[in-house]
């Protein structure tokens, strides 16, 4: 089995809080088996640019609890063509890296499956607010993110009761509308727009003009950014032409991405750090770690890619050819979950905000 002497350890795509926690996890884990561990700075652009310095157990003292990523991020297009790919090669090579863990969203595990196929085993680990991989029920970020969102919301709906308005608040997530929906149920919101399901603006508004005219004073409309770009302002406007309720408009954009990274999300990250370093000093690679049904579980990266864009419509010819039937059926059975708990939540939401 290989032997690893040094390991590096970078953030890439956007960043997410908890992305500390999962640097200091790696670090501390790889340290404590004897491995040296490399910080990548920049993500891919650090591998690229020999952007690269060691750390030590007191580099990552003091940083669990920060957002953002003490190893910068980056998105770096180079990295996609082969000659970014094999200075990235050269670069682990003339530094001594046997092996990397790359944190980030689904682009990054890409990078790192293609670096795996040239001889640098890779182990991704899911950090990006928007909850969008498939394989694992939470990524690193996504709880702080929503907590960030529940006291935005909490605040707009103070002076929502003092001056009886309406807020439409647009929120993060990209193109999956976790975020949204969850935190629509936990700040009592009277409309929840996901890209998952269907909104019906008309419902919206009848249930506003009912409501103001039983004497509610607050109306809270949370809105995924994935439902499109000026959805959510004209939606203000509608609402406002449509119902006479006096309606403002707020995107919190990157806000929900910085702050103070919650208990889960630090755990969830200290544990999944933990687990990538294990596999990968077990010889394995071309994992994500991922957590599924409340155990921290390393995954095979192509059957995560593959089974995102399953659930997102978007099979490429020839995609699901290297799965047997029972695999097939499992990628199934988890799409249809996951769809599942968003309408479910969808109609929770519908059914307690009267
Ligand atoms: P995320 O990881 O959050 O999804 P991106 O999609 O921006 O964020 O991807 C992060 C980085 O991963 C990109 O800037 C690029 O360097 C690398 N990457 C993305 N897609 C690929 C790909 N198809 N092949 C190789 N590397 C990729
Ligand atoms: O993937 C995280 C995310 O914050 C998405 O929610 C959002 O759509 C996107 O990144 C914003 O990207 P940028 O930081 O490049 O504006």
């Amino acid at each position: 089995m290989k032997t690893f002497r040094r390991i590096g350890v970078l953030t890439s795509g956007g960043d997410a809080p908890g992305m500390n926690a999962a640097i200091r996890a790696v670090t501390r884990a790889a340290l404590d088996r004897g491995v040296e561990v490399m910080g990548v700075y920049r993500g891919y652009s650090g591998l690229i640019d020999g952007d690269i310095k060691p750390l030590g157990l007191r580099d990552v003292s003091n940083i669990i609890n920060h957002g953002g990523t003490i190893l910068y991020s980056d998105r770096c297009p180079e990295f996609k063509t082969e000659e970014g790919m094999q200075k990235a090669i050269a670069t682990c090579r003339a530094m001594q890296i046997d092996g990397i863990v790359a944190i980030g969203g689904d682009g990054t595990f890409r990078g790192a499956t293609d670096l795996t196929a040239r001889g640098i085993p890779c182990i991704g680990l899911p950090g990006t607010i928007d909850n969008d991989i498939t394989s694992t029920d939470a990524t690193i970020g996504f709880d702080t993110a929503m907590n960030t969102v529940v006291e935005m919301v909490d605040r707009l709906r103070d002076t929502c009761e003092s001056h009886a308005r309406c807020n439409v608040v647009e929120v993060m997530g990209r193109d999956a509308g976790d975020i949204a929906i969850q935190t629509g149920i936990a700040t009592g919101a009277t409309g929840v727009a996901i890209p998952e399901i269907p909104f019906d603006t008309d419902a919206l508004i009848a249930k506003i003009k009912r409501d103001r005219i039983a004497g509610k004073r607050n109306f809270i409309v949370i809105v995924s950014e994935g439902v499109g770009p000026d959805f959510s302002q004209e939606l203000a406007e509608t609402i406002q032409a449509e119902t006479g309720v006096e309606t403002k408009f707020a995107r919190l954009a990157h806000v929900v991405r910085g702050g103070t990274p919650s208990l889960r999300d630090r755990l969830m990250a200290s544990r999944m750090g933990e687990l990538a370093v294990d596999s990968l000093f077990a010889g394995k690679s071309n994992l994500v770690i991922c957590e599924y049904k409340s155990e921290i579980v390393a995954t095979d990266i192509n059957f995560a890619l593959i089974l995102d864009r399953m659930y997102k419509g978007k099979l490429k010819p020839g995609d699901l050819d290297p799965y047997t039937e029972e695999q097939l059926a499992d990628m199934r059975a988890r799409c249809d979950r996951k769809a599942a708990s968003i309408r479910a939540l969808y109609e929770t939401n519908n059914r307690l905000s009267l």
